[in-house]
């Protein structure tokens, strides 16, 4: 085997520490099957609240502590601690970055009360950044790669390019910035960029700088070697309007021979019906008979009648526009006219909550909702359904269709992204068909879909078939982390 690679993956969220979304699963799984691969891979993220030092024996790094960082005109100081992700077969060096002030707060983004962006998040992440140059520094350690993940660490690929170009400890290293959902990017306003301390000169449309304010996305798009996004389709999407690339889809457009679309992958040890200790009854391709029971349970759960032939649609997702809550929210009346029960767990957006809430009062035998995050209840979820419902406006690559079709649980998707990329239509074939998708973003395509789902659970064979096909996909991490490690080989060749 040729030289193994050193690369730091860089993040805000990862499973198991702190996870608001996909973005974590993908940072907790895909590092760990590149060190499997052999490679020397670490991860930076930073030290929230909500990351338990106790739980996960996070200790300090003595020669790591009262790092001095600069925010503008405020001197900060961060220190590094450190743990590892550690499964059967490997273990993964994790740092945490902390700093009390910035950090020590629970949620990772938005402040609880106003549900609003936190105020100071253009210092905490740029704070972050720094933060892991200075770590870098310090460790000594020389990155072949330094692979970053989303806006809050775009400012990396810029700093890095604007005062490291030359020094020797970057010299060789290069940049890949991965794009996992397009619609967040990190802008704030004019008066953030002195806080970047980056050259007056990326202050300009080729740089930093959108709209008259600043855009941590952009940064990474305009800096990075390299940009990879999440599925195949989505890596076209975003250069194709601003439905999909939300004002910088020119960018897109400009990178797009340096951009790439790498299926996720989805943790199989955690995902496994065989093996989900969160669920009454294991089943498996072969053995289908737990699927049953598991779906009383679920019924159970949330006061459902149980039916078998009543199928029960699954909803696990945050709720917001983009997971297509605005479809339903149109044709709720005609979905619960069905014989169906359906069952949503899910948080965010106030107008969603409060609308699920609202209607579950007044169709409570026909479904039930749970608001909050609920991790043992979202495995049960796609265990005990038939159907899995995620009708999404746009979908960077989707984790949970994976998880529903890995446990017979039919995926109903708007085919968009990943859910284009992983979902196929029974009707449409037959013979390979996984799932069901509709194309044109509206409530009532989208309630054809469910139409076509509900009258195929009637024929039990062809259903079954199905159900088997899609328990069967391979969704592990194994061939995409390959691709990714290709991929540093391919750059690191490069000049
Ligand atoms: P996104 O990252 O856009 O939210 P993904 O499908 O990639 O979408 O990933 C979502 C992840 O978060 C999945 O692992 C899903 O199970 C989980 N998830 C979302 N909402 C909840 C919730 N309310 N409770 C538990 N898990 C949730
Ligand atoms: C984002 C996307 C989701 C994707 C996840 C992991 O949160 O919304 O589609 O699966 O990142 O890449």
């Amino acid at each position: 085997m040729s030289k193994p690679l050193s690369i730091l993956f860089v993040s805000s969220e990862v499973v198991p520490f702190a996870k608001t979304g996909g973005l974590a699963d993908v940072s907790g799984a895909l590092p760990q099957t590149i060190r499997e691969l052999g490679h020397d891979i670490r991860i930076i993220m930073p030290k929230f609240a909500a990351v338990s030092e106790r739980r996960f024996k996070i200790h300090d790094i003595k020669r790591l502590t009262d790092i001095p960082v600069t925010v503008g005109e405020r001197n900060l100081l961060g220190s590094v601690k450190s743990s590892f992700l550690a499964n059967i077969k490997t273990k993964v060096q994790v740092y945490f970055l902390a700093n009390e002030e910035l950090f020590g707060r629970t949620d990772l983004y938005t402040d609880p009360e106003t549900k609003e962006a936190w105020p100071d998040n253009d210092d905490r992440f740029i704070f972050f950044s720094r933060g892991v140059i200075e770590t870098i520094k310090l460790l000594g350690w020389r990155p072949d790669i330094l692979h970053l993940n989303d806006w809050q660490t775009g400012l990396i690929a810029a700093i890095i390019k604007a005062e490291y170009a030359k020094d020797p400890l970057f010299r060789g290293t290069k940049i890949v910035f991965t794009v996992h959902n397009a619609a967040y990017q990190g802008v704030f306003p004019r008066e953030s960029f002195a806080k970047t301390g980056l050259p007056e000169s990326a202050f300009s449309i080729d740089g930093v700088e959108f709209h008259g304010g600043i855009n941590l996305l952009k940064a990474g798009l305009i800096y990075s070697d390299i940009i990879t996004t999440v599925s195949p389709t989505y890596a076209k999407e975003i250069r194709s309007g601003p439905e999909y690339g939300f004002g910088l889809e020119g960018v897109f457009r400009k990178r797009a021979r340096d951009t790439y679309g790498l299926l996720n992958g989805m943790d199989t040890m955690i995902w496994n019906p065989a093996t989900d200790q969160e669920i009454p009854a294991q089943y498996s391709a072969e053995d289908l008979s737990g699927k049953v029971v598991n779906k009383k349970a679920l019924c159970e759960r949330f006061a459902l009648p149980f039916a078998e032939e009543a199928p029960v649609i699954g909803i696990v997702s945050r709720l917001t526009d983009q997971k297509g809550f605005d479809l339903i929210k149109e044709k709720i009346d005609d979905l619960l006219s069905e014989d169906i029960r359906l069952v949503v767990l899910g948080s965010g957006d106030t107008q969603y909550e409060d609308f699920l809430v609202r209607v579950q009062k007044k169709h409570k035998r026909k479904m039930g909702v749970h608001i909050g995050f609920d991790e043992p209840l979202a495995h049960l979820i796609e265990a005990g359904s038939d159907m899995f419902l995620m009708p999404s406006k746009y979908e960077p690559c989707g984790l949970n269709q994976m998880y529903s079709l890995v446990y017979g649980t039919l995926p109903i998707v708007r085919a968009t992204g990943g859910l284009a990329d992983t979902v196929i239509d029974l009707d449409e074939k037959p013979k390979t068909g996984n799932g069901f998708t509709f194309v044109e973003y509206s409530a009532k395509e989208m309630m054809k879909a469910v139409r076509r789902a509900l009258s195929a659970y009637r024929n039990r064979d062809v259903w079954k078939a199905a159900m088997v096909r899609g328990m069967k996909s391979d969704f592990s991490w194994t061939s995409s982390a390959q691709r990714y490690i290709d991929l540093y080989k391919t750059l690191l060749k490069r000049k």
